[in-house]
């Protein structure tokens, strides 16, 4: 099916610790690194999702030694583009200079694994060649900041790969099992002068204690599976990549499968949670350090809002 031939990442500039946020919030950071390990996040000011994308396109194309003309298919994995209409993806395409289809996938958190099998559905019906996969959200810009619950765990960020056609792809698999309740952004409503429905500011609310249970046992659950239609034993696992949430999930869900923290790739202390855009910075830093060989099994987990979830096992 297909190939990582390169990974990419950006970054919003400006830093906000722990520290930089109780002085306006009534928080600590002691509280957040001791909940959560997050301890800073990089957050939009002028920068676009649009600025972000681009940037980590350009360098996974640059990386992969392709150009954009070359692509066959953009897919990106957003919460929220820069418009409702067009697509993340179809911005992309333009600011990149490609010339292929592109869309976006909506699956929030678990969408850069959501994005993965779509484009492995490519791949299998040999409709592409290259296809360059994208996530990325300004999550700080979804958020009420007087709301300390939530404010404090998310941060923006974006990044990318390039596929080609390859055997790398065991296994991958994905859930939904839809609940507005448990995590949601609702829209901002329009100015129709029919319009009956309240007006909704556009904030992300949460209950996290079910969204930690939830995770924590998806996780468990996702990446035994994965293995086994692999046909791998979970122990013989190289590198775990699991969406950037909250340290203590990660390290939950290791403890219980049994896998030692050495081979969990975190990244969290200084990103927060960048949503669908966690698990491809964390797999091009790992990358870009030469941490993976050639060979290395890879499991990628992810849960969000949906409820969704995902993991695949790659072998690098
Ligand atoms: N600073 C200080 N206090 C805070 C706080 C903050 N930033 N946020 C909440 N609190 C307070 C609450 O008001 C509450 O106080 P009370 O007990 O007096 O009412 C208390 O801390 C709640 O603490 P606790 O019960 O220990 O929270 P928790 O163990 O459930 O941890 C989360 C909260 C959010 C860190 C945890 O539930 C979590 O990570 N859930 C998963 C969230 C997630 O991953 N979401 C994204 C999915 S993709």
């Amino acid at each position: 099916m297909f190939k990582i031939l390169s990974t990419a990442s950006a970054l919003p500039k400006c830093r906000k610790t722990n520290d930089d946020l109780s002085t306006f919030l009534d928080t600590s950071d002691e509280w957040i690194s001791q909940r959560t390990g997050i301890r800073e996040r990089a957050v939009c000011t002028d920068e676009t999702l649009t600025d972000l994308l681009t940037q980590a396109a350009d360098q996974a194309l640059e990386r992969a030694g392709i150009t954009a003309q070359e692509l066959d298919l953009i897919l990106c994995a957003t919460i929220r583009g820069d418009y409702i209409t067009p697509s993340q993806a179809c911005v992309i395409q333009k600011e990149i200079g490609a010339s292929c289809p592109a869309m976006d996938i909506s699956a929030a958190c678990t969408g850069f694994i959501y994005a993965l099998d779509v484009a492995a559905g490519y791949f299998a019906r040999k409709k592409v060649k290259k296809v360059l996969v994208l996530a990325g959200d300004c999550m700080t810009r979804m958020m009420d900041w007087s709301d300390r619950s939530t404010c404090v765990l998310f941060g923006d960020g974006a990044g990318a790969v390039v596929l080609g056609e390859g055997e790398n792809l065991m296994a991958i698999q994905l859930t939904a099992n839809g609940n507005v309740d448990v995590l949601n952004i609702p829209h901002v409503g329009g100015d129709s002068p029919f319009d009956k429905l309240p007006k909704n500011q556009s904030y992300l609310s949460m209950n996290g204690k079910e969204v930690y249970k939830f995770a924590v046992s998806s996780m468990y659950r996702d990446v035994q599976i994965v293995c086994d239609q692999a046909g791998v034993k979970v122990e013989d696992v190289d590198w775990i990549v699991p969406h950037q949430a909250n340290l203590r999930i990660i390290e939950a869900a290791a403890h219980k499968l049994k896998v030692s923290g050495e081979k969990c790739l975190t990244g969290i202390e200084n990103l927060g949670n960048t949503s669908a855009a966690s698990i491809p910075i964390v797999l091009d830093r790992a990358n870009t350090e030469g941490k993976f060989k050639a060979g290395d099994l890879l499991v990628l987990t992810a849960f969000g809002a949906g409820l969704t979830t995902g993991a695949c096992v790659l072998r690098w």
